[in-house]
């Protein structure tokens, strides 16, 4: 694991922003994965700013939501397409028919994660996985169980959670009770994996991440120690152990 502690939020989501367009620049269809919540604004916002200004260019790259919640369509205000779209897509040159997202309205589930999954076979594999990570230590929305999934699923999420992103909802009864999201090993198959994490309300899990040796689905982080290119990128804040 690549460990960068950066001064603050900012310096955070210009270095992350830089790992991202890096590898777009290297790879111009690159097929990337990437998360919601706060996290990440700050890195959207400056891989706009950086095609704003140094053209930086989206035009072959191919995009995919990590997660969903079940039900809400593209179009819902709270819906992570429609967050990708607000923070990232309407505001660079990205090709439409390049951004996917589990179909979370489809009769059938199930069928509709299967195919997530063989859409990111035909891509050809993930290259870069951006990954925020939750209070719990969920990565997605793979939260800490007995078991985990491998691949993409529809999962329950933990009371935690659910609290968590009820900031994004008027009530925490609006928020949705499951989603579905990449599975722990679609995420380890991906070629390279940048970690966000700050402030600290991530302090204790981020501890955690970095001094755990050993590998538990009650701490879904984890597995990333199994995986043989991840960079971790936080602030001081998340830095700083309790
Ligand atoms: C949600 C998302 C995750 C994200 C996590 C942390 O649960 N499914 O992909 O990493 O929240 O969000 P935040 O960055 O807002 O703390």
């Amino acid at each position: 694991m690549h460990v960068f502690i950066k001064k603050d939020y900012q310096e955070l989501s210009r270095a992350a922003a830089a790992m991202v367009a890096a590898a777009i620049r290297e790879r111009p269809d690159l097929v990337a994965a990437l998360p919601t919540g706060g996290t990440p604004v700050g890195m959207l916002r400056e891989l706009v700013r950086l095609h704003q200004t140094e053209g930086l260019d989206f035009s072959k790259a191919r995009i995919l939501n990590i997660d969903e919640y079940v039900p809400l369509g593209p179009d819902h205000p709270q819906s992570y397409y429609r967050y990708l779209q607000e923070f990232l897509y309407q505001n660079v040159n990205i090709n439409q028919t390049n951004t996917f997202v589990p179909d979370v309205r489809a009769a059938d589930l199930q069928a509709a994660c299967a195919a997530y999954d063989q859409r990111i076979a035909g891509l050809g594999g993930i290259d870069l996985m951006v990954l925020g990570i939750g209070g719990d230590g969920h990565i997605g929305f793979n939260e800490p169980a007995a078991e985990l999934s491998a691949d993409t699923h529809v999962a329950d999420l933990s009371a935690e959670t659910i609290r968590d992103n009820s900031r994004f909802f008027e009530t925490v009864a609006e928020v949705p009770r499951q989603a579905a999201t990449m599975g722990v090993g679609v995420i380890l198959q991906a070629r390279k994996i940048l970690l966000l994490a700050s402030g600290r309300s991530k302090g204790a899990v981020i501890n955690r991440l970095l001094t755990q040796r050993t590998v538990t689905p009650h701490f879904p982080a984890s597995l990333l120690l199994l995986h043989r290119d991840v960079t971790v990128m936080v602030d001081e804040a998340a830095a700083a152990a309790e």
